[in-house]
C-alpha cells in the first residue's frame, strides 16, 4: 500500500492559474483553470507583474473550488505538487509559497515538479470524457511545443527522459504569436492563425522550414519569423488584409513541416512506436492532422491530449508530482522557484 493516493497540485508557471487534484493512475478528480489572456491581451503579450498578481488574486478561491468539485477535504489529500520551475518567478512565487503554506497548515508532504515533466506526462491523463489510446505508456517520444518551449523528448520510462532537440530561438508557440503580431491579429495570435490558415491555400507563399547546424533534432524558427517580416514589409496593407488566409496558410504550414520533420528523424532515431504531442501548440489543427497522417502512414500510435491537458494546467503537474512521491522523492522548505529547468533536473 503506497499512501500516495490523492495530491493537490498548483500550476502557476505562466500566466495561466490552475489547481487540481489527481490520483495516482492519472484520474483527475478536479480540474479548476483560469487563463488571463483577456488581461493580457491590451499588451500584445504576458505582462509578468500582471500575471503574478492575478494569481494572487485567484488561486485561494481555485483550491476551494477544486475540493469542492472533487466532493473531498484535505484529510483526503495526502501530499502537494507544486511547479517550481521553469517559468516566470513571480509567477511560480505564488503557486510555491501558497503551496508550502498550505503543505505547512496541513501537515502534507510536497514536492516542486518542474513544469516540462508535467507537459510530457499529459497524454496519461484521464478522466469521465477522456482517457490515452489503450496500452499508451513508455517507451514514447514526446513533442512538447508551447508559447515557451519547443522540445522533443524520449520517455524511455516514467522519471527516465531523454531530450532529443530543442529551439534554439523561439518556441512554436511564440513563432505563431510573433507572426500574429506582426500581421496585426492580436495576442495570443495562434489560434487566430490556424482559424485563418484553414481557409488558406498553404502554397501561396514559400517560408523557411528552419535547420540548425549539425543538430538534426534541434528547432529554430528566427529565420521564418524573419522572412515573414520581410514579405510582409514587401505587401501594402491592403494586400495583407487580401491575403491574410494564405499567409497565415502558409505560415502555419512551414511550422507544422519543421515540427513533423523532427519528429520523423526522432522516430528513426530511436524506433518509437508510441509519439505523443503536447502544449498549447498542439492544438493546432494543421498539426494534428499532419501528426494523424504520420501516424496512419507509420503504424504508430498516437497521443493527442484533450485541449484541457495540452494548454498549462495543474492535473498534467499533480500526475507528476504523485508519481515522484510514489518513489519517494520529497521536496523540503528551501523548495524555491527558478526560470529554468536545473542541471539533472528530470532528463536524464
Ligand atoms: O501551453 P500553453 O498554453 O502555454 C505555455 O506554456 O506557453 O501554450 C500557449 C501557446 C501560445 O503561443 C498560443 O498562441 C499557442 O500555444 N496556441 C496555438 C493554438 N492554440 C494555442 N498555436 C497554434 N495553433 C493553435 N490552435
Ligand atoms: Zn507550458
Amino acid at each position: 500500500m503506497n499512501r500516495f493516493d490523492h495530491v493537490l497540485a498548483i500550476e502557476t508557471s505562466c500566466d495561466d492559474t490552475s489547481v487540481a487534484i489527481v490520483a495516482a493512475d492519472g484520474e483527475v478528480k478536479a480540474m479548476v483553470a483560469v487563463n488571463q489572456d483577456q488581461e493580457h491581451r491590451p499588451f500584445g503579450g504576458i505582462v509578468p507583474e500582471i500575471a503574478s498578481r492575478n494569481h494572487s488574486k485567484n488561486l485561494l478561491f481555485q483550491l476551494e473550488q477544486a475540493l469542492e468539485k472533487a466532493k473531498m477535504d484535505w484529510s483526503g489529500i495526502d501530499g502537494l505538487a507544486i511547479t517550481s520551475r521553469p517559468g516566470l518567478v513571480g509567477s511560480l512565487l505564488v503557486g510555491v509559497i501558497t503551496g508550502k503554506t498550505l503543505a505547512m497548515v496541513y501537515q502534507k508532504p510536497f514536492v516542486g515538479v518542474n513544469h516540462l515533466e508535467g507537459h510530457i506526462l499529459a497524454p496519461l491523463l484521464r478522466d469521465q470524457t477522456t482517457a490515452p489510446p489503450e496500452n499508451f505508456s513508455a517507451p514514447f517520444l514526446s513533442l512538447v511545443v508551447s508559447g515557451g518551449h519547443s522540445s522533443i523528448y524520449y520517455v524511455e520510462d516514467i522519471g527516465k527522459y531523454r531530450l532529443l532537440g530543442e529551439t534554439v530561438d523561439d518556441a512554436a508557440g511564440e513563432a505563431f504569436d510573433k507572426f500574429a503580431k506582426m500581421a496585426g491579429l492580436g495576442f495570443p495570435g495562434g489560434i487566430e492563425v490556424d482559424r485563418r490558415a484553414q481557409k488558406g491555400n498553404a502554397e501561396a507563399y514559400l517560408f523557411p522550414r528552419g535547420k540548425v547546424k549539425g543538430k538534426p533534432l534541434s528547432f529554430t524558427f528566427s529565420g521564418l519569423k524573419s522572412s515573414a517580416q520581410r514579405k510582409l514589409a514587401e505587401l501594402s496593407k491592403e494586400e495583407i488584409k487580401a491575403n491574410i488566409d494564405d499567409l497565415c496558410a502558409s505560415y502555419q504550414q512551414a511550422i507544422v513541416d519543421a515540427l513533423i520533420e523532427k519528429m520523423k528523424l526522432a522516430i528513426e532515431e530511436t524506433g518509437a512506436s508510441r509519439i505523443s504531442i503536447t502544449g498549447g501548440v498542439s492544438a493546432n489543427s494543421g498539426l494534428r492532422r499532419a501528426a494523424n497522417e504520420l501516424a496512419s502512414q507509420r503504424n504508430l500510435q498516437l497521443a493527442l491530449p484533450a485541449l484541457r491537458y495540452c494548454t498549462d494546467n495543474a492535473a498534467m503537474i499533480g500526475y507528476a508530482g504523485i508519481l515522484k512521491l510514489r518513489r519517494g522523492e520529497e521536496s523540503g522548505a528551501s523548495l524555491a522557484p527558478s526560470p529554468h529547468s536545473l542541471e539533472g533536473d528530470f532528463v536524464v
